[in-house]
């Protein structure tokens, strides 16, 4: 790992005047599937939603977007985006550490999210933070790929 990288990445809550942050990554990170501006807002101004940013030198490197409904205890991990040049430095793993922290916070006891079958990055990711694929859901994305839901219990 280069550690002088990973001692500058900080991350913290992106604001909505830090939307083009979020569309920079979604346009780098993902082919099909990808958020708009508009929905990028809604998100950024839900009350139930966590918007993160991982900077490196002020510069966006990743992010991550977790859900919260009121009525359950289970949090969502709806995207989660590391750019390309910041890959295979922890920044991912660090992401998930600090979604975890946030879900916690909200008093959530389980996390679960979906990722492309064919993702294996995000699927080693997953499961190395103890996610268990659950189901598989045909068809899920655009482009007709199928996804694993995975869970974690957080304990
Ligand atoms: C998946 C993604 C977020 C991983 O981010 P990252 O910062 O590179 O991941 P980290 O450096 O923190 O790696 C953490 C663990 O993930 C796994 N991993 C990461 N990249 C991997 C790769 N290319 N191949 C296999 N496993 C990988 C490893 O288990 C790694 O732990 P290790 O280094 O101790 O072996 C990143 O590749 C990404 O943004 N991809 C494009 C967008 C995407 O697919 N998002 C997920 C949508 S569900």
């Amino acid at each position: 790992m280069n550690t002088l990288f990973y001692s500058n990445v900080h991350i913290r809550r992106i604001g909505e005047n830090r939307i083009d942050d979020l569309l920079a990554l979604e346009e780098a990170c993902f082919e099909t599937d990808r958020s708009s501006r508009r929905n990028l807002r809604n998100l950024l101004r839900s009350a139930s939603v966590s918007c993160l940013g991982a900077y490196h030198r002020g510069a966006v490197v990743g992010s991550a977007v977790i859900l919260f409904r009121a009525g359950t205890r289970s949090a969502r991990i709806y995207s989660l985006a590391v750019d390309a040049s910041a890959r295979g430095l922890g920044v991912g793993r660090r992401m998930m550490e600090r979604a975890e922290k946030e879900a916690r916070l909200r008093g959530c006891d389980r996390l679960r999210l979906e990722v492309r079958m064919d993702n294996i990055p995000a699927i080693r990711l997953y499961e190395r933070f103890g996610f268990a694929s659950t189901h598989v859901l045909n068809g899920y994305y655009e482009d007709g790929a199928h996804a694993f839901v995975m869970r974690k219990e957080l304990i």
